[in-house]
């Protein structure tokens, strides 16, 4: 499913761990970064997911031929600072859609806020961005978690999941070499990550110009509250500027629930 070799030496990475077949590989990847000297950027990588997650009590549904992976960064080595941890998230986005539009040139990709990226307004991808809390080494460590549906036709997806979900293939109708989708995708996770470091307006162009919920009604449950209303898009600190009769709110996180 993958050549091996030229992910092993990709530049950017320090670690490769491959698995034909893993439970998830965030949950290894947790394990993993409490490894007093794993090297990082550290890859999990995994033909076949069987009990992989998704944001809060969410599963991620996969078959075989969706690209699944982990990756262990150390926050002070690639110098992103705290305060801009809660935009991890959305620069993995910003790569994936630089990453995928090689591939399918002629379609529309977006970054559904928080962390999601679709193509002709269905999912292709989500992304789980995770900190571990080892004893004594809480925050020294980020996990960031991707899948994406390439070869993974979404027609043999289940049926309530159908309407809502995309796969690469589906969109061009051919198969994409898994080696080629990922290793593209580390070149520009390397490129946006440093852009996060450097607060390259850059990154923050291309996150407010992929925000899909621009200029539509959105509801976001907050946990304890709904916040509903028009978003104006995606600030320069990743926050969703939701407009409403009563004033703007700044969204941090939650789930988008209806968009109109
Ligand atoms: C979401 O859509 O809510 C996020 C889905 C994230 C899925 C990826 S697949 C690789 C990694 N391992 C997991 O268990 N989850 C993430």
């Amino acid at each position: 499913m993958f050549d091996l070799h030229p992910i092993r030496t990709h530049p950017w990475l320090a670690h490769l761990e491959h698995h034909a077949e893993i439970g998830s590989t965030n949950d290894r990847a947790l394990e993993l970064s409490a490894t007093e000297d794993l090297p990082t950027p550290a890859l999990v990588l995994a033909d076949r997911q069987n009990a992989g997650r998704g944001r809060g009590t969410n599963r991620w549904w996969s078959a075989d031929g969706a690209l699944t992976f982990s990756l262990v960064l150390d926050p002070e080595q690639i110098a992103v600072p705290t305060q801009r941890w809660p935009q991890v998230s959305l620069t993995a986005a910003v790569a994936i859609v630089s990453a995928l539009e090689p591939f399918a040139p002629s379609v529309r990709f977006g970054v559904k806020w928080p962390n999601d990226v679709h193509a002709e307004g269905r999912k292709i991808s989500g992304i789980l961005v995770e900190v571990p809390n080892h004893p004594g080494r809480v925050g020294r460590r980020i996990i960031l978690g991707i899948g994406i549906n390439v070869n993974n036709s979404w027609q043999s997806a289940p049926e309530e999941l159908r309407a809502v979900g995309t796969a690469l293939t589906d969109l061009t109708g051919t198969a994409h070499s898994m080696t080629d989708v990922l290793l593209g995708l580390l070149d520009e996770l390397q490129t946006r990550l440093g852009q996060l470091s450097q607060s390259d307006a850059r990154l923050v162009d291309a996150w407010q110009s992929l925000c899909v919920l621009r200029g539509r009604q959105v509801e976001v449950d907050l946990g304890q509250r709904i916040a509903a209303g028009a978003c104006a898009g995606i600030d320069a600190e990743g926050a969703l500027i939701l407009d409403s009769p009563t004033g703007s709110e700044r969204l941090w996180g939650g789930i988008v629930r209806a968009i109109r």
